[in-house]
């Protein structure tokens, strides 16, 4: 458990800090973020939640989303709110949609796949690093995603990267029921012309494939507590 001195809780009162994961699709990202949130008392921002709840709102709305334009004055239409609450000692960031949160809705394989589309269409990207921008309120944030350290916060001290090789991958999502072609998934991640995936400049690189996430997210408690240090 990473114990703050003064100094540093001082100066983070000052700043809002925030800290990036970005990675590969099934790296750990949200279990390692929602670990390091609860270490350090920050808030924790699923940016892939907020995507794959615009996909769910088009798929509901029976907006077509192969079809750019139409997405994008979907975007333009949809009527959202932000909250903040507690949920099992962590502080989450959720994004209603006429203040609902379609917390199950979101996690099907369907909605993985729409997802991908809606996330490559560049109105929702400026949409989506607004809304996540705006998270600050909220206090010093965990943020995971694929596009936080290069495009949403490229200005944080505080970046990393996950990763861990496809087999691993998949099988973590097998053991989850969920059956996917994560392949294909990151494939589209990072071959899109707006904000894709990709390692950015300064982060710290981890591949955890033979790691526990206690052992990832000490490892990454332990990065962030010497860049503390470093940039007291
Ligand atoms: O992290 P996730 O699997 O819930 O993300 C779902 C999709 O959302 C992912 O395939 C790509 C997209 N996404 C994105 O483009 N940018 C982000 N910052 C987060 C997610």
């Amino acid at each position: 458990m990473l114990i703050l001195s003064k100094e540093n809780i001082l100066n983070l009162k000052k700043h809002p800090i925030v800290i990036a994961i970005d990675g590969t699709s099934a790296s750990g990202k949200s279990t390692n973020s929602k670990l390091v949130a609860k270490a350090l008392g920050y808030v924790y921002v699923d940016t892939g939640a907020m995507y794959r709840t615009f996909a769910w709102y088009c798929v509901q709305k029976h907006v077509d989303i192969h079809d750019d334009k139409a997405v994008a004055a979907a975007c333009r239409k949809w009527k959202t709110s932000l909250e903040c609450v507690e949920k099992n000692h962590l502080r989450v960031v959720h994004l209603l949609v006429e203040g609902y949160f379609p917390e199950k809705e979101i996690r099907t394989a369907e909605a993985s796949a729409a997802t991908s589309l809606i996330a490559a269409v560049p109105k929702v990207r400026d949409w989506m690093k607004k809304t996540q921008r705006d998270c600050i309120q909220f206090g010093n944030l965990v943020m995971e995603g694929r596009d936080i350290g290069t495009n949403v916060f490229p200005e944080t001290d505080y970046k990393f990267y996950l990763d861990a090789k496809l087999e691993e991958r998949s099988a973590r999502r097998a053991a989850d029921g969920v059956n996917e072609n994560l392949a294909a998934r990151d494939q589209r991640d990072s071959q899109r012309a707006a904000a894709p995936l990709m390692i950015a400049l300064g982060a710290k690189v981890i591949d955890n494939s033979k790691m526990t996430s206690a052992e990832t997210s000490g490892l990454l408690i332990a990065e962030i507590q010497k860049l503390f240090t470093a940039n007291k």
